[in-house]
Order: structure tokens, then sequence, then C-alpha cells
């Protein structure tokens, strides 16, 4: 596989800027890597450990932590026909006209906990049952965002 054909060349040159110093912070290559739209996966860090010469189980680590980071202010809202027949067609509605400044809504196929939907995802943790109502007092007890 060429490194190349998957990383552009001006992302190339920002990795090859801080080698040496990757490693002393990862998170910044992820940073680095999210300003340009790189898609973020094990397979595509490993590549990007290779230019940036730190061990990819440094990368994955960061990148695990990146994860929960970027989790902490996003509510996923499952969109499938499962969740949206037991009550989740009110929160979509409501959901796709109001966005609450300072969260992040996904819209997700599923979430995986489909017999008791409708379901939510917030700071990654997986909430059942979860009418319009719940994910709005939700959202106000978490956030603070009326
Ligand atoms: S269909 Fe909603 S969690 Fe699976």
């Amino acid at each position: 596989m060429v490194v190349s054909d998957h990383i552009s060349q001006e992302l190339q040159d920002g990795i090859k800027a801080g080698q040496g110093q990757w490693h002393k912070n990862p998170h910044s290559l992820l940073d680095l890597l999210q300003k340009h739209a790189f898609e973020m996966n094990l397979d595509s860090l490993r590549l990007i450990a290779n230019i940036a010469q730190i061990s990819p189980i440094q990368i994955w680590a960061a990148y695990e932590d990146w994860l929960k980071r970027q989790d902490q202010e996003v509510l996923k809202i499952c969109d499938n026909l499962t969740c949206l027949a037991k009550g989740a067609v009110e929160t979509r509605k409501f959901f796709k006209k109001n966005c609450p400044k300072g969260l992040e809504i996904q819209w997700i196929q599923c979430l995986g906990g489909c017999a008791s939907g409708p379901c939510v995802q917030y700071r990654g943790k997986l909430l059942t049952q979860m009418s319009l109502k719940k994910v709005q007092e939700l959202i106000q007890e978490e956030t603070q965002i009326p």
C-alpha cells in the first residue's frame, strides 16, 4: 500500500514537520489529522504512526482517549425504524428542528439496544426507553443547556 495514496501531501508535510515530537503529545497529532478531515481508524493510524515515527500502540491509545473526548458533547440518537416505531419519531422531529447549542447531535442507524428502544447514547453510555421528554431532561441535567 502506498502511503501517499491515502494521505494528502499537505498532511504528510505537517506530520513530518513534527517528527521527533509526536511521541510526547500524540493528541496533537490526532488534532492535526482531524483538521485535515483524515478518516481515522486502526489501519489508517498505523500508516500515520509510520510517518510520524511513533509506535502504533501509542497512537491507538491516544486515539481511544481522543474518541472519548469527542463523545463528551455528542448525543447519538438512533434513527432506525425499530426505535422510530417505539416513539423516537417525536424525538427525531424535535431535534431535526432544534439542535441545542454546545451539543452535537448524531443520527445513528442502530445503537444496539433495539429491544429497549428508543435509544440514545450520551458520553458513551447507552440509554434506553428514551422518550422526547426524557432526552430533553437528560440534556438539561447533564449540560445545563435549557
Ligand atoms: S434500532 Fe434503535 S437501537 Fe437498534
